[in-house]
């Protein structure tokens, strides 16, 4: 009889070719491996599959998924304003949805009856793909060896890669675990547990260090349609294309590193640094236009709206009812958020230089201090005295009268 299928969210790391292994031996699964091109770079993704049929796999899909996860994920999510805890954009919370997606899809084409990846118990990415899987396809089984097996550690893997044969990755220890996609970097654990050390400068890899970016500024535009980043300097590339245009002009300025003390989902503080270059100018840019051109309290509602978003995205719960409900909202807000933001970079920071909006509300005219007919400046006394009348009384009763 033939085996049933499992299919593995694989890197090619030391975690997932352990946990290939395990897998045979613990479920007598056959192993479908499936690594999704997040953008992470042709280095994590050279002789991959070579590298998971040696360690047992059947076959490895290598799925990409850049332009879906900029489409369908980054751009909603940027729309919305989304940025968790004030600083962190997500990188890693908004790619894990279109990875799980893609492995259930692949689950279903294969006939594979489970599903299972390297996160492990104490994360938030366990919660992102297992809510991902759970609303896409209920049925599948999902297994997570790190909340089931006896190996504690890294070491405890080698160790447990050894006895069995199973080829190590050769690639120099990082003192650190890094997640990366095309639109950010992240670095937690190990030499950056302590939340009082800075780490060296080397381990970036997005960024220079604003100390070493040009003596000389930049200016880039960005141009948005309803929301949507479009254009860079007059040039439209894909959707993909101009994040990764992005990247490297923030880059080479320093721009968009973040270290960061967040709250996890299951309770827990943890130490996270981040490098989001292109999305911080598009962040900066985006947050610019509306500031530009949207209603005050449509604004600042849309601002309430962002913070849940975040969490939204943060806890894994982007296949959810509030999401897509928020999703209609933002849509209606991003209607008249059209036009061009040009940015000055300097030094690892980022500086409005230029705003032109085809659906402003500025109304130069009306805000001017030069004389003007708009405005008539006697109305502001009626306003004053009704909309002070509260703290007026108030104040009166103190005084006793
Ligand atoms: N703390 C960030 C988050 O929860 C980054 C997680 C990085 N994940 C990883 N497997 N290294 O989104």
């Amino acid at each position: 009889m033939a085996k049933e299928k499992v299919v593995l969210a694989y890197s090619g790391g030391l975690d997932t070719s352990v946990i290939v292994k395990w897998l045979q031996e613990e479920y007598d699964y056959e192993i479908i491996a499936m690594t999704a091109d997040v953008g992470q770079g042709e280095l994590e993704l050279e002789g991959l599959e070579e590298k998971a049929l040696k360690t047992g796999a059947s076959q490895l899909f290598i799925e990409d998924v850049k332009e879906e996860l900029v489409k369908d994920f980054i751009f909603p999510m940027l729309r919305s304003g989304a940025v968790y805890e004030g600083k962190y954009l997500l990188g890693t919370a908004i790619a894990r949805p279109v990875i799980g997606k893609r492995m259930v899809e692949i689950a279903e084409e294969t006939g594979a009856v489970a599903i299972a990846h390297g996160a492990t118990g104490k994360g938030n990415d366990q919660v992102r793909f297992e809510l991902t899987v759970k609303a896409l396809n209920p049925y599948l089984k999902i297994i997570a060896p790190w909340r089931e097996w006896s190996l504690r550690s890294r070491s405890d893997c080698f160790a447990y890669a050894e006895e069995r044969g199973i080829p190590v990755p050769v690639t120099a220890e990082k003192p650190y675990s890094i997640d990366s996609n095309l639109w950010h970097i992240s670095y937690e654990g190990g030499i950056l547990e302590d939340p009082d050390n800075i780490p060296d400068r080397s381990m970036y890899r997005l960024t220079v260090d604003p100390e070493e970016a040009p003596e000389e500024a930049e200016t880039v535009s960005i141009t948005f349609e309803k929301g949507t980043p479009v254009g860079v300097n007059g040039q439209n590339p894909g959707p993909v294309e101009l994040i990764m245009e992005l990247n490297r002009i923030a880059g080479r300025h320093g721009i968009g590193r973040v270290d960061l003390v967040e709250n996890r989902l299951l309770g827990m503080k943890s130490r996270g640094i981040y490098e989001t270059p292109g999305g911080t100018l598009l962040t900066f840019a985006h947050r610019e236009l509306e500031h530009y051109t949207l209603d005050r309290e449509l604004y600042h509602y849309k601002e309430q709206l962002a913070l849940k978003y975040a969490d939204i995205i943060y806890n894994g719960q982007w296949y959810s009812p509030l999401r897509e409900a928020l999703d209609g909202f933002v849509d209606v807000t991003q209607q008249q958020v059209n036009g061009t933001i040009t940015l000055k970079l300097y030094k690892g920071n980022v500086t409005v230089a230029g705003r032109v909006s085809p659906d402003t509300l500025y109304h130069q005219a009306m805000v001017t201090f030069e004389a003007d007919e708009l405005f008539e400046q006697k109305d502001a006394q009626g306003f004053i005295n009704l909309y002070g009348l509260p703290l007026k009384i108030r104040g009166m009763l103190k005084k006793g009268r």
